[in-house]
């Protein structure tokens, strides 16, 4: 009997995209046998299609209209991989208003749009489904929706960027600098060419919201996730964070307290012994604290060409199989955790925090910053002044017990007012103890 056949329209013909061919040219007999259905790519879309690719196509199928793909009623499935905002929002609007599934990897366009997109896809019955969109191959989304489907969660800890954690464990491993890092990572082909939201948490804190989403059922417009990269990470503060048991890592934080969520996205010490703290290089890892099935960690490489076509393939069949049997489940069907009142505010988060401050080596300079945590009561754990010259600026690092946001906030300022501290103090949150 002559396999169904599925058609799937590509727009986007990139590194991922490349990938995504390559896959479905290489393994078609093998999922054909898995899923009971062939997967035909009828239309590729790219502006640019001089191009030099590593996977050949027949020329028939390349276009640089995104038009014949929206507009192909043979096509079923529509897969977006140009990423940005504009115009791949328009052509996923597009291609579900006529009545096509989507799979994309644009966590910057989920995370802005993604409400009025899945109102969108819901609205038609149809899918927009992203496993690409965070940790690459690392089957994270399906996990969340599926294999935990019957779980509520307390916390999410991610390592989602592998170019700000190549980046931090090179300083950590290799004793370097960032500036000296992040050129290692470019030389490498690890970031990108320009590499901002990475450094700066942006990239993080979109496959947060995502994540947020699946595992909370809330929404998070980016604007009310606290975003704090790693560009003011010394190797002091790394050596420093290594002689406590700590390492430094970029992590994306979805952390129920009490009846409310906090979502934020930071460098934090993490003690070493935390699974998080081997995650190194360029991978990715997300840990997640469910109330049935416990501690889980997913771990993998968060970026490549084939890690995240093979997440692309996995949507492109899962969409397949809802087609053969005439499923319409939901994009995202979590449900609302009602015991969430909202989402906390920035100001009332609660931490363990590392500081250094940067003082002159002389009598009094340490009872005046003490004065200063405890008028904001900020109890100190511990306090090591790390040199010893007289009359010269030296390093004093403390660790404190759990302090409000707001109050670190106000005593660092004031801190930073005192005639003997010569730099901008540096504080960061601990996490894991
Ligand atoms: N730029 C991302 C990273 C990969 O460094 O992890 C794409 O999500």
């Amino acid at each position: 009997m002559a396999l169904r056949k599925i058609n799937i329209g590509l727009i986007g013909f990139g590194n991922i995209g490349c990938g995504v061919v390559k896959i479905l040219q290489q393994r078609k007999t093998l999922l054909a046998q898995k899923i009971g259905i062939e997967i035909v790519v009828k239309k590729i879309c790219d502006s640019d299609l001089g191009r030099k690719r590593d996977v050949s196509v027949d020329k028939k199928l390349l276009t640089a209209v995104a038009d014949e793909i929206i507009n192909d009623p043979q096509i079923d499935i529509v897969v977006e991989l140009i990423g940005g905002l504009s115009p791949a929002k328009e052509f996923i609007l597009a291609a579900l208003r006529k009545g096509k599934h989507v799979v994309t990897a644009n966590k910057a366009l989920l995370a802005k749009c993604g409400n009025e997109l899945f109102s969108e896809a819901a609205e038609r019955g149809k899918n927009i489904y992203f496993e690409a969109s965070v940790g690459a191959g690392i089957p994270i989304i399906k996990s969340i929706k599926e294999g935990l489907v019957a779980n509520k969660f307390s916390s999410i800890f991610g390592i989602v960027n592998g170019t700000s954690n190549y980046v931090l464990t090179q300083m950590s491993k290799e004793s370097c600098s960032f500036a000296n890092a992040i050129a290692s990572a470019k030389a490498k082909g690890f970031a990108e060419k320009d590499p901002t939201f990475d450094i700066q948490g942006i990239d993080s804190a979109h496959k947060l919201s995502l994540l947020t989403y699946l595992a909370f059922g809330k929404i998070v417009n980016l604007k009310d996730i606290f975003i704090e990269g790693i560009a003011h990470i010394s190797a002091l503060d790394i050596a420093y964070a290594k002689e406590l048991g700590y390492e430094i890592k970029l992590l994306a934080i979805a952390k129920k307290e009490v009846d409310e969520l906090e979502v934020r996205v930071h460098p934090t010490f993490l003690p070493v012994e935390h699974l998080l703290s081997s995650v190194d290089g360029v991978f990715n890892a997300i840990y997640v604290s469910s109330d049935l099935a416990g501690d889980l960690m997913f771990y993998g490489p968060g970026a490549g060409q084939l890690p995240a076509a093979s997440a692309v393939v996995s949507d492109i069949v899962d969409l397949t199989q809802d087609i053969k049997a005439g499923l319409f489940r939901p994009t995202l069907n979590s449900i609302e955790d009602n015991s969430i009142k909202g989402l906390r505010k920035i100001d009332e988060f609660e931490n363990k925090y590392y500081i250094r401050i940067m003082a002159v080596d002389k009598p009094g300079v340490l009872a005046k910053v003490a004065g200063i945590l405890s008028k904001f009561g900020i109890s100190i754990a511990s306090v090591t002044q790390k040199e010893r010259l007289k009359s010269q600026v030296v390093p004093v690092v403390m660790v404190t017990h759990e302090v409000k946001e707001k109050n670190m906030r106000q005593a660092l300022k004031l801190i930073d007012k005192l005639s003997d501290i010569k730099e901008k103090s540096v504080a960061i949150r601990i996490e894991g103890v």
